[in-house]
């Protein structure tokens, strides 16, 4: 049967927000880093539904249901899967190919050589900077003051003067120049003549959160010419779709994430050590854009001060709006942006200004009540119905509530009339509970097995794969005391095989290798690996759960041992014991 190839699943996957989609059914609280709620999927008063937004996988510790946004949909809509992932596409705005054709293995063929040209484009850029003819080009930025070591983490390169440098050198790795066209990295003239699209540029590669390059923004260093010439869009990047430094915000552990302007913005704040900055493509923001960030509590919106950068600045707040985030705007004193801010006055002051921000609705709710006369009736009916949709939209129940008391103290309106207000004025509210119904209903009969607990050694190994699907970088670094058979044989060992696998390649993650793989199995998949905390140190963390393992296993045949009147096993292995245990 023709499927889609696992490109295409991990692109509609990462296109829609479980945690968004999710609450259009199931009332969702956060709690630690993921979300709970009354499952949907059976009867409960207290809520074992939990989702894992990092990893964007549910699981229910109550009924067992789980997987990923594909599973949910399959449930909560009752589809198969293919008409799961046309709906998920659907909402995310993915165009599918058609079933049936070979069209899909080619284009991600054709995507694979594409990332590796982009790599080796990029590291011809790198050696151009550190050659004789980059020397222009490393002064500049120095002036910028970035340091060698921002430079480098950031993958910078400069692109020569001539007119057909990086042609060359792509041609000679064996690179076809309908590619090298269609990626823009040379222009092709009306003759059919090609030459470098960027020249005596600084390059800045764009990264999609697979760690692949997927395009290039060039800047001028001085002179004539646009100040950013950048990338077309391709198969493999879509402005829209990615920001530039989420590859690295992602990983950040603030919690939220800063948006600014200007990709020099983004290096000046990572540099500061504010690492969960990201930028927009050199196009305007998009919904797509912004429910990537979303996950997070909270974004800060660091936008430009002049009437460009405000107007850019509304039109970001608008998209925003309706989606579970904090939004908070960052003023910048004096008319500057977030690089020459922080060239002036540092990063600690910076940090200064994300403390005292204001947020969005806090802003809204402010100029309302500024506009409205205490005396007058009318204008308190008024300001209850326009203030009640800007409540609506806050995602956050606590936020809400904050900002719903906030309003009762300045009118004396009780804190439930104006509830109730916000509630009507909560179309989304009155959605989810009409769909809560009547998944209730069709999931009435659905037999409930509990949830066998784990034992310790289960759950140690669940929180392990857990980690190593996530972290190529720790499986890396503890490899050596890793083998299939420490892991229970059936699933959990199954999981380990996949993960080695995957990382015999270079994806920094096996989170989604692990879903295709596990496609028709995502409900025990995510019962495995779905996070219910996030260690700070992973790798210590990694390693007290193989001990924990090992422990558990020596425990193990050593009872067996027992059972088996092997006395000569027993002594060795208790011995063993007593030698972990360093007594
Ligand atoms: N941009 C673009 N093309 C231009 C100008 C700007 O694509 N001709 C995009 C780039 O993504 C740039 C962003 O708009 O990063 C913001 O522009 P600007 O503030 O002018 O650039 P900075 O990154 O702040 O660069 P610099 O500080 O060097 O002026
Ligand atoms: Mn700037």
């Amino acid at each position: 049967m023709a499927r889609y190839s696992d490109d295409v699943l991990n692109e509609v996957r990462n296109a829609v927000d479980l945690v968004e989609l999710a609450s259009a059914y199931v009332r969702l609280k956060r709690s630690g880093r993921g979300y709970v709620g009354c499952c949907p999927f059976h009867k409960e008063k207290t809520p074992s539904f939990h989702i894992d937004a990092d990893k964007q996988l549910y699981h229910c510790f109550g009924c067992g249901a789980g997987g990923s946004v594909f599973q949910f949909v399959m449930a909560a809509e009752g589809l198969d899967f293919p008409d799961a992932v046309k709906f998920v596409a659907e909402r995310g705005g993915v165009r599918l190919p058609e079933l049936g054709d070979d069209d899909s293995e080619d284009i991600y063929r054709r995507k694979r050589e594409m990332y590796a040209m982009n790599k080796a484009a990029a590291r011809y850029f790198r050696d151009c900077l550190f050659s004789t003819e980059g020397e222009e080009a490393r002064n500049y930025l120095q002036r910028r003051r970035l340091t060698s070591k921002t430079v480098a983490s950031f993958g910078l390169g400069y692109a020569p003067k001539g007119w057909d440098g990086l042609l060359r050198h792509l041609e000679e790795k064996g690179f076809a120049k309908d590619m090298i066209a269609e990626a823009g990295l040379c222009i092709r003239n009306e003759k059919g003549h090609m030459y470098d699209r960027f020249r005596d540029r600084v390059m800045f590669p764009i990264f999609d959160v697979r760690q692949n390059i997927i395009g290039f923004g060039g800047r001028v260093m001085e002179g004539s010419g646009a100040k950013y010439l950048n990338s077309p869009e391709s198969i493999i990047y879509d402005k829209g779709k990615n920001l530039f430094a989420l590859n690295i915000a992602k990983k950040s552990k603030r919690g939220y994430y800063v948006l600014v302007e200007g990709y020099m913005d983004v290096i000046s704040l990572h540099q500061a050590g504010i690492d969960c900055a990201v930028a927009g493509c050199g196009t305007a923001l998009t919904e797509a854009q912004a429910r990537l960030i979303s996950k997070g509590n909270a974004v800060y919106l660091c936008y430009d001060m002049d009437e460009a950068g405000q107007k850019a600045l509304a039109r970001a707040s608008a998209i925003f709006n309706g989606l579970d985030v904090k939004l908070k705007v960052i003023s910048i004193p004096d008319g500057k942006d977030a690089d020459e801010f922080i060239k002036k006055y540092g990063g600690a002051k910076f940090e200064e200004l994300l403390e005292s921000s204001s947020s969005v609705t806090e802003n809204k709710i402010d100029t309302l009540l500024s506009r409205y006369d205490a005396e007058d009736v009318g204008q308190t009916v008024e300001l209850l119905g326009e203030a009640a949709p800007i409540l609506a939209a806050i995602g956050n129940a606590v936020e809400r509530e904050a900002y719903i008391r906030k309003l009762s103290a300045r009118t004396g309106i009780s804190v439930q009339s104006i509830t109730t207000e916000v509630r009507k004025a909560d179309r989304r509210d009155s959605r989810r509970q009409q769909r809560e119904q009547v998944l209730r209903n069709v999931y009435q009969n659905r037999s409930q097995q509990p949830f066998a607990p784990k034992s310790r050694r289960e759950a140690a190994e669940a929180k392990l794969l857990g980690i190593l699907a996530e972290d190529r970088e720790i499986y890396v670094k503890i490899r050596d005391n890793l083998s299939p058979e420490l892991f229970s044989e059936g699933l959990n060992r199954d999981i380990f095989t996949e993960i080695q696998e995957c990382y015999k390649g270079e994806e920094p993650s096996a989170e989604q290798y692990l879903m295709n793989r596990f496609e028709r199995r995502e409900e025990e998949l995510a019962a495995v690996i779905i996070k219910s905390d996030d260690p700070d140190n992973r790798l210590a963390a990694a390693e007290d759960y193989i001990e924990v393992i090992r422990g558990e296993d020596l425990e193990k045949r050593i009872a067996e041992a027992e059972k088996n009147g092997d006395v000569v096993l027993l002594a060795q292995l208790i011995k063993n014991k007593h030698r972990k245990a360093g007594t």
